[in-house]
């Protein structure tokens, strides 16, 4: 059943209380849920969501309801209620333990925990789940107190006691009304780890970790994440912590990164353990970055919530944007930028072109949890940054301010938070909406033309829309500056009264604000044709079409201030370079390197004052879907061997044309302090763990992978040295993955790593490897872990393997998909994701792909997740 943005109706009932009791047992949890309800319309029936439930009985006000007195389904409970006022006690019967679906009230590693949203609270008790029935919440819960230490809900803990019988109570009393995908409940033998935070309102809130007891001794990190997150978001917004304690979980068994449920978050374990030894950098900045994220919702998204689903990127959007401005003040906001337009492109932009395509505000969906995508979340981040780069820093706080005064307590829409910013503003932001509602990643073509007689500079913009111009325009802010090409200063120019209004100073050059398919804006008073450097900062999410020189990108790449535009060029020297030599392999010519793209590594190689870290993005090659991206853009089929032809041969060539300068910076990058985090430790590890994977393809290089295996310092170095090896069909190599495994067995985070690095294998026997892999006696398809250390990683970094020319990839990774479909199908429909792109690939590829999503669909039993996406798919 599909569910349409346009069929919204207000409720016709609210629940002004809900008191919840839980009798906790691993396979019979008793459910008892007495709600207040009062009638706001004439409509006296009364529908509650209900699924995987068993309904013990049902009472109102105080008269237990025979079975003709409601209508029961698969998925709802319908009564008739033409009281004003009423109270309803439903209970209900669980079974956490045999949950494997991971969605409600389930049990990892022998605790219980909860994840509601979107639509999970319905598999707890029957209710009016949707996030616009706010509710006060109280919940008690009663367990075995031997095997539940603690018991945990949202709120403040305002009673507990001993019962008879070995148990014990807790009764939690949240103070903010809530929707109910944002209750929690986690019951175990759990430890914690406690710190505090003082607001600035001089508060004392207690900071509480919980893990298991082996791992209380990765819990710093995430503690020192949380707290500076708590400072941060007084700083930039004034958003204050609302309540006396701030509850984090962290559990094995999760099906997504973490969630924001009021004053008790529940994360994956992977983003709250670490230790240097365990994690890598990217872990750190994962949990540093999720941390954050859930902290942030507490008000965009908890005080301020979505008026329906359709509304999600409203929390989301504006929650990742929130933590991308954080961990850029937390480190380095250049290198965080690029990353995240790296991610963007790489994961969201084939998105947006493939099957599954849908704006950031979905117009309607099967399974809404196939909507928590890159599009909601990455592109709405995008979305919400341009009213950023629109306003100034200021003016966004301003709305931000405006829209808390506004909605806070309350359940909202996009239009709401838009409405806001223009209010606070005096603006008319209306043209906004135009990227809320259209799909697709928008293409902008640029041209120059300079008048030397006049002194001119005309630029000409146009405005795309998957290949079409039938769009409703976009308001698309473009920032650029004009560079002279003899001494990389910015040039001056003037603009006519009119052009005013549409470009202005910005902090990093000047910004245009492109708002029809078609428009040019004339610059006066331009002493010399100059460089145009585009999209500084990657003002709005686009593909840039502007057909410039190779010398014009190496000037670019080379000096341009804004660090964006300097990595954006020479990353578009490289990706020409590479997709020449993909034409070069399949026409059965010679393969090169570009002496353009030489230029500009050579000059970001020794220019030695430049960033660390933006020095090792710079020498980085794009990645292997950007390429796939860009091949597809021209309308160009994938042939998977010719691009791992083309990578092969480019890292080989770029090693050994620069082997003694990465050689250098290898050795100068060295480092025997013990590990740190920190801005400039890691752009040390990064820049040396990029020179190291250029030296491993040199045959007298390739020592170095094993002395940093050896020296085992830290996970980030051990790793990359393994990395290093993926290529290599050798005994060493599984020496070193014996030794690992040998190592870290005992730990369920590294082993995820030692899964997925062999799931990413990328020599001759890749396919053979992984197939071996879910064989392991440590694989387990209950943890989605680890099924994402190796089904999810094989399908989206595993060319060699899946992409197998015999179709035995496709063939593997369809029949797991239907045994996990059968255990927790939103993990399932995750992993089945890489199939929808197979419209890219070469005609024998295609057919082998179909024929796969064409036997899942015939296999008649997909859940709706699945299904959802092979049905697109096929379309
Ligand atoms: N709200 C969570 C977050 O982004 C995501 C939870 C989504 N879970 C799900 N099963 N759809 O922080
Ligand atoms: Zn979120």
């Amino acid at each position: 059943k599909e569910i349409f943005l346009k069929d919204y109706r207000p409720l016709d009932f609210e629940i002004e209380s809900v008191d919840l009791t839980f009798e906790l047992d691993p396979s019979e949890t008793l459910v008892t849920n007495r709600m207040k309800f009062v009638r706001k319309t004439d409509q006296s029936q009364l529908k509650l969501d209900g699924e995987h439930l068993v309904l013990v009985s049902i009472e109102k006000d105080g008269k237990i309801l025979d079975q003709e007195d409601f209508y029961l389904t698969e998925t709802d409970l319908t009564l008739n209620c033409p009281e004003q006022q009423f109270e309803l006690v439903v209970k209900t019967r669980i079974n956490p333990e045999a949950n494997t679906r991971l969605e409600g009230l389930y049990r990892s590693s022998g605790n219980y925990c909860t994840q509601c949203e979107a639509e999970g609270f319905r598999t707890i008790t029957y209710y009016l789940d949707r996030p616009d029935c706010l509710s006060y919440f109280t919940t008690k819960i009663i367990g075995d107190e031997c095997e539940n230490k603690v018991l945990l809900s949202n709120g403040n803990l305002i009673e507990f006691g001993e019962l008879e019988g070995g148990k014990h109570f807790a009764v939690w009393e949240d103070p903010h009304k809530k929707p109910c995908y944002l209750f929690a409940l986690v019951a175990g033998n759990l430890e914690v780890v406690e710190g505090h935070f003082e607001t600035k309102d001089s508060r004392r809130v207690d900071l509480r970790l919980y893990v298991q007891e082996n791992n209380l001794d990765k819990c710093d990190h995430a503690m020192a994440s949380l707290k500076k997150s708590m400072k941060w978001d007084e700083e930039r917004f004034g958003l204050i912590y609302d309540l006396d304690v701030y509850m984090v979980v962290a559990v094995d068994d999760f099906n997504m990164g973490a969630m924001e449920n009021k004053g008790l978050n529940v994360f994956n374990s992977k983003f709250v353990l670490a230790k240097p030894e365990t994690a890598t950098d990217v872990d750190f900045e994962g949990i540093e970055s999720v941390i954050a994220h859930e902290y942030f919702h507490n008000w965009t998204g908890n005080r301020v919530t979505c008026r329906d689903w359709f509304q999600l990127t409203l929390k989301e959007g504006l929650t990742i944007f929130r933590d991308q401005e954080f961990t850029s003040d937390m480190l380095s906001p250049a290198v965080k930028r690029i990353e995240d337009v790296k991610r963007l492109r790489s994961f969201q932009f084939p998105e947006d072109a493939g099957p599954m395509s849908h704006p950031i505000q979905p117009q309607s969906y099967i399974e809404m949890n196939n909507f928590y995508t890159m599009t909601v979340y990455e592109k709405g981040a995008e979305v919400v940054r341009l009213y950023q780069t629109l306003l100034g820093r200021d003016g966004f706080r301003k709305g931000m301010d405006l829209y808390f005064d506004r909605f806070d307590g309350q359940a909202v829409t996009v239009e709401d938070f838009r409405n806001a910013m223009a209010d606070a503003n005096q603006r008319d932001l209306s043209q906004m909406h135009h990227w809320y509602i259209q799909p697709g990643t928008p293409k902008v073509t640029v041209t120059k033309q300079y008048d030397a007689g006049n002194k001119t500079l005309s630029l000409s913009f146009k405005q795309t829309l998957n290949g079409k111009q039938e769009h409703l325009p976009l308001l698309i802010p473009v920032v650029f500056d004009v560079l002279s090409p003899s001494n990389e200063a910015a040039l001056s120019f003037s603009l006519s009264e009119v052009d005013q209004s549409r470009c202005s100073r910005a902090d990093n050059g000047w910004l245009f604000e492109l708002t029809k398919h078609d428009e040019s804006l004339v610059l006066q008073g331009v002493e010399e044709e100059g460089y145009l450097s585009l999209f500084r900062g990657f003002s709005a999410p686009i593909l840039l079409d502007y057909a410039c020189t190779q010398d014009e990108l190496v000037a670019l790449a080379s000096y341009d201030s804004d660090s964006f535009v300097r990595w954006e060029s020479i990353q578009t020297l490289a990706l020409m370079n590479l997709i020449e030599n993909v034409q070069a392999v399949e026409d059965n010519r010679e393969m090169v390197l570009s002496e353009y793209y030489a230029k500009a590594l050579e000059s970001n190689l020794a220019d030695t004052s430049l960033d660390l870290a933006l020095k090792s993005l710079a020498i980085t090659l794009p990645d292997e879907s950007y390429l796939q991206e860009a091949l597809s853009d021209k309308g160009m089929l994938i042939n998977t061997d010719s691009i791992l032809a083309v990578y092969g041969y480019m890292k080989q060539t770029i090693a050994e044309k620069f082997e003694s300068s990465l050689l250098a910076i290898y050795q100068q990058m060295q480092s025997s302090e013990a590990y740190r985090y920190d801005k400039d430790a890691i752009a040390h590890r990064m820049l040396k763990n990029r020179c190291l994977n250029y030296l491993s393809k040199l045959p007298a290089q390739q020592d170095w992978m094993q002395t940093q295996f050896d020296q085992q310092s830290n996970m980030t170095d051990v790793f990359a040295a393994l990395e290093a090896m993926k290529p290599y069909d050798s005994v060493w190599k599984k020496a070193n993955l014996a030794d690992f495994y040998h190592k870290w067995n005992h730990d369920d985070l590294v082993l995820d790593k030692w899964f997925a690095l062999q799931a990413s294998d990328q020599s001759d026997s890749a396919l053979d490897l992984v197939k071996s892999l879910v064989e392991h006696a440590d694989f387990h398809y209950t943890n989605p872990n680890r099924a994402r250390s190796v089904l999810g990683v094989f399908g989206r970094m595993n060319m060699k393997g899946f992409h197998h020319a015999s179709g035995e990839g496709y063939a593997f990774l369809a029949s797991e998909v239907l045994k996990l479909d059968k255990i927790n199908p939103q993990v399932a429909a995750r992993i089945v994701s890489p199939f929808t792109q197979w419209k890219r690939y070469d005609v024998a590829r295609q057919e082998k792909m179909k024929s796969q999503l064409t036997k899942l669909i015939e296999s008649g039993s997909l859940s709706k997740d699945v299904y959802e996406i092979v049905s697109k798919s096929l379309k």
